[in-house]
């Protein structure tokens, strides 16, 4: 069904460069200069300079970032690495694609990010690394998550695939850990218009490493000192992402007084709204909880209004990571909320009738179609 008010409307993003857009892909088209050329450099100059980060790598995606990531830590068969199970299934596949052992901690159920008592729990003898997600754009408690591992000497590897330009304290998700990754997949506050990736690090040796495995292992064309992957950014994402970069903090800042307004609208019709936090949360995406969400979901398809679910089964329980699970039980708070979550409409450029629109028809849902009295109450 053709939705009105769809979950991302990239088109209307796209109008703010369309112009623009069109001279910097005939530049690239005219110099035939296609990976890793002029527009991959300036961009992992004016990324690192906006985040305050030491060093960008440009990369093919933000999997291939944790990857490449990992790797240049030193990851590999044998290690553990700690991470969480409710996030987006690359977390898990990079640190598997590196030949280590995922271990999956619980969230806490207010921010849904890493519970760093879990990660105190889940800490053994081959810990090698923590990777949290600043899942949804909100960062996880990173200074606790700090603390934690440099008292047990492990890496910390930043999932800011979702969480481009939050900030806490001064410091940018993915500048705080010895390594970040970001995704610049077409629907992140900071997209491509296809694949696109980026590893982020103030530490000159791990940058120097993920450069290196980026390009096959090779510091000197067609000479390998290690086996590394082919994970280049191409120039035509570069461009796009140069021209985007500047429209980020103003997209963060309409997010953010888009979740403001729905908190407000959403505060009486029986769902829970998630916790506004500070510029420490960017609203990737918006996120409330109720407990009829796959009814609540066909209700507002039916009224034209497009929503996701971000994720509804817990990596610990698909069925591709079977052996490294604990098994259904094993991770409470996840597994409760993978039920009940719901994101709705979220992008800069939506209209304040459009929020005012989707918490009508919620309002509407929750006293016509249920009765007030099932709301979900928890992790307040
Ligand atoms: C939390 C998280 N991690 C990793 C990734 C992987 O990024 P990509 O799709 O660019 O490979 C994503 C992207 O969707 C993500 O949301």
């Amino acid at each position: 069904m053709n939705q009105r008010i769809p979950l991302v409307d990239l088109r209307r993003q796209h109008a703010l460069i369309a112009d623009q857009l069109e001279g910097e892909l005939q530049s690239v088209f005219a110099s035939m200069r296609l990976f890793l050329g002029p527009n991959v450099q300036a961009f992992e100059h004016e990324y690192a300079e906006y985040l305050g980060a030491r060093h960008a790598l440009g990369v093919s995606d933000g999997t291939m970032a944790l990857h490449l990531a990992l790797r240049a830590c030193g990851i590999g068969p044998g290690d553990e690495v700690i991470t969480v199970s409710h996030t987006f299934f690359a977390t898990v596949e990079a640190i598997l694609l590196a030949g280590a052992t995922p271990v999956f901690v619980d969230v806490d159920a207010h921010t849904q990010t890493m519970s760093v008592e879990a990660v105190a729990g889940a800490i053994t003898e081959r810990t090698r690394a923590v990777v949290p997600v600043h899942l949804h754009g909100r960062m996880a408690d990173m200074e606790a998550i700090m603390a934690l591992a440099r008292a047990h000497d492990l890496r910390v590897i930043e999932d800011a695939c979702q969480a481009h330009g939050a900030h806490r304290d001064g410091r940018f998700a993915g500048t705080i850990g010895d390594i970040g990754c970001f995704s610049f997949y077409y629907s992140k506050n900071l997209g491509a218009y296809g694949e696109a990736g980026g590893v982020v690090t103030n530490d000159d040796h791990l940058a120097e490493r993920a450069r290196v495995l980026r390009d096959h292992g090779s510091a000197t064309r067609y000479h390998h000192d290690v086996v590394g992957v082919n994970g280049r950014l191409d120039e035509v994402q570069a461009a796009v992402l140069r021209l985007k970069l500047p429209h980020l903090d103003a997209g963060n800042r309409s997010r953010r007084r888009h979740a403001e307004h729905y908190n407000r609208a959403l505060r009486d019709a029986g769902v829970l709204t998630p916790a506004l936090g500070g510029d420490d949360n960017v609203f990737h995406l918006y996120v409330i909880r109720v407990q009829e969400r796959d009814a609540l979901q066909g209700y507002l398809s039916d009224k034209g209004i497009g929503t996701g679910i971000h994720y509804p089964v817990p990596c610990h329980l698909q069925p591709a990571c079977r052996e490294w699970s604990r098994g259904r039980g094993s991770l409470p708070v996840t597994e409760q909320l993978v039920g009940e979550i719901i994101s709705l409409p979220m992008f800069p450029e939506l209209q304040d009738s459009e929020v005012e629109e989707v918490c009508d028809v919620i309002a509407d849902f929750t006293s016509s179609y249920r009765g007030a009295s099932t709301e979900v109450t928890a992790a307040e």
